[in-house]
């Protein structure tokens, strides 16, 4: 026998108790003729006393760090108790010792501190797994996965399984392909998602559809990037954005209080994507704390809905004199609570950062607005004190507020403010990791205009329905015109999508849509995004084909299961919660993969390299 017990079981009450454990040594320490040892599994960690009775076993065993042992043994009361582990107050008063496989030196240290670094970890991330810091996050995903199922299973959704080997998907990265040796010179694409096959099912009549399944995109990778990553991928038939929201708005209630013991008040927030974008500067907003963005000059044409006093700001329409704001496409301003006495290096750092490559600005202006005292700025020659206030003023900043103030191109400014803004919210410790402030985006544009191709491609995807009240948009035939000018005046720039992201401080959890249903409106998506009849039908035909035999209204929402996972963890890094993961080439450090292959399965591939 192994074991009676885990190395996380015993307790003070099985005290004069006989026991076997099993596991690996996680420290020896020595102390004259006693050899103290901790023993590690997978529950946790029990302290073993060896004493003379062991000393020639040890001399010819000699064993070390993550040696496999069994030991049988008594449990006595430890004099020097433990508190900080559940084993903590007793130790086992060894007798038998028995090595049952020997080890190497581990290459790092295996503890929640370890020495190891990011490759070398994976390149043994065995060895890695075995930490305690990664176990409770495997166990964490198996958590998410359980309650996952349960609520789906108690709503009546199906899990049904779809194939990898497909054609491609387009969810706006490049695909992995996969040559097919029965087809020579063809190949498969490796799903994005399980999108086409979701909505057939629909199809099919299988109305409420899940699956937990891995999703393969070839695409640049960060922190909460993989190219190969898991989702929770729901579909539903006969329902309206609002039922979906709902029973979703409910499955991550579920975990968060299942996982984290958190309930959420009220229903999550709505925020129209215009809104987002205009306020936050970007379509994922990290709520948990205010500092809005306030455009000063918004872009030719481009006024926000709800914001119509932006006509009013002080620089609409205005020359100042300061180049920099004349000639910019967009000006934004965002106010730092109680800044107005920041240094002038802590501004300098700032003003460096927005200057980054990765950033792009040319600089950062800034305006001080002091509790008492006129206002200064950076660019005080172009302004009256009257001006500048009224330019504070405008920022929404009060007396002892300071303004920091971009200047450039629509896209690129937003972006960095955005940044910027999480950046101050961080130095600020606004960004509490233990609170989560989760938000719908809704109503995000059908299109997105690419000025270099000159045509138009979809923010989401292609089977995303536009708002009803837009549908005409996207109909009339009066609206294929192409794009002369500012994309802005076109009128599917104005079609709104119906679609929605769950964000959740500041990351994009899950994101989905009504679909199209209607052949005929499918078929002029796919023309508006510049695909013709013939390749239209040859990429899709299958689902057009579909919608011809009674196709059901119907619509989901995708979750990113490594994402969520990692939300809940309190980590940033989705890598730290998936077992086996990739590093930032999108390599396996551990398998060595991608690797060359041999003459002869690229001859049997029918594949003759370039290189
Ligand atoms: P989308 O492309 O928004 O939607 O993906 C859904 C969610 O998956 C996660 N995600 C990723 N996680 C880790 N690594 C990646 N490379 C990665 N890419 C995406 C995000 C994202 O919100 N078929 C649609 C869903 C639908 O319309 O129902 C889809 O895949 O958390």
């Amino acid at each position: 026998m192994y074991r009676t017990h885990t190395c996380g079981a015993l307790r003070l009450t099985d005290q004069g108790q006989e026991v076997t454990l099993s596991g690996w040594i996680q420290a020896i320490r020595k102390f004259g003729a006693i050899t103290f040892m901790d023993l590690r599994d997978r529950y946790g960690i029990t302290q073993l006393v060896l004493g003379e009775n062991l000393k020639e076993t040890l001399e010819r065993e000699s064993p070390g760090r993550e040696f496999v042992i069994r030991v049988r043994g008594r449990v006595v009361e430890r004099s020097n108790k433990n508190p900080q582990i559940s084993t903590g107050e007793i130790e086992i008063a060894v007798e038998e010792f028995i090595v049952l496989n020997p080890s190497r030196t581990p290459p790092f240290t295996i503890e929640d501190q370890t020495d190891g670094g990011d490759d070398l970890r994976m390149k043994y991330r065995y060895l890695d797994l075995r930490r305690s810091i990664l176990r409770k996050n495997l166990e964490l995903r198996y958590q998410v996965n359980r309650v996952t199922r349960e609520y789906l299973h108690q709503q009546g959704f199906l899990d049904i399984e779809t194939p990898f080997l497909i054609k491609s998907t387009p969810e706006g990265a490049r695909d992995f392909v996969v040559p097919s040796r029965m087809n020579p010179g063809e190949f498969y694409a490796l799903p994005q998602s399980p999108q086409t096959f979701k909505q057939l099912l629909m199809v099919s009549g299988l109305d409420r559809y899940y699956q937990i399944v891995k999703c393969f995109r070839d695409e640049d990778l960060r922190a909460d990037r993989q190219p190969e990553f898991t989702q929770i991928d729901c579909e539903m038939a006969f329902v309206e954005q609002k039922d979906i929201l709902e029973m979703f708005e409910g499955l991550i209630r579920t975990i968060f209080r299942e996982v984290r013991g958190l309930d959420f008040e009220g229903s999550f927030p709505r925020m129209s994507w215009e809104e987002a974008m205009w306020r936050y500067g970007n379509d994922k907003p990290d709520i948990r704390f205010q500092m809005r963005l306030v455009n000063l000059k918004a872009p030719q044409g481009a006024y926000p809905s709800f914001e119509p006093e932006l006509q009013h700001s002080p620089l609409h329409q205005k020359e100042t004199g300061f180049r920099v704001m004349d000639e910019a496409e967009t000006v934004i301003a965002l106010v730092v609570p109680g800044g107005s006495e920041t240094s002038r290096s802590e501004l300098d750092l700032l003003t460096d950062w927005v200057k980054r490559p990765q950033i792009g600005m040319k600089g950062l202006a800034h305006l001080r607005f002091p509790a008492a005292g006129p206002p200064k700025s950076s660019f005080d020659k172009f302004f009256t004190a009257t001006g500048l206030e009224e330019l504070a003023r405008f920022s929404q900043a009060s007396p002892g507020d300071l303004v920091l103030i971009l200047a450039g191109p629509e896209d690129l400014t937003r972006k960095a403010m955005a940044e910027l803004r999480i950046r101050l919210g961080q130095n600020a410790s606004l960004r509490d990791p233990d609170q989560f402030r989760p938000l719908w985006v809704v109503d995000f544009p059908l299109f997105e205009f690419n000025a270099e191709s000159g045509g138009w491609s979809a923010r989401h995807h292609p089977f995303t329905a536009p708002g009803e009240a837009d549908l005409p948009r996207l109909m009339a035939p009066a609206n294929r015109s192409p794009v002369r000018g500012t994309p802005y005046a076109h009128p599917y720039y104005q079609i709104r999508a119906n679609a929605y992201d769950l964000v959740v401080n500041g990351t994009e959890l899950g994101g989905g849509s009504i679909r199209i249903h209607r052949r005929e409106v499918q078929e002029r998506m796919f023309e508006a995004l510049g695909l013709g009849p013939e390749e239209s039908s040859r990429k899709f035909g299958f689902l057009l084909g579909a919608f011809d035999y009674g196709a059901p209204p119907h619509g989901g929402i995708a979750f990113g299961f490594d994402r969520l996972c990692a939300l809940l963890g309190g980590s940033e890094s989705i890598r730290d919660y998936i077992p086996f993961p990739k590093n930032n080439s999108g390599r396996d450090m551990m398998l060595d993969a991608p690797s060359p292959i041999g003459e002869t399965q690229l001859k049997e591939l029918n594949l003759r390299l370039n290189t």
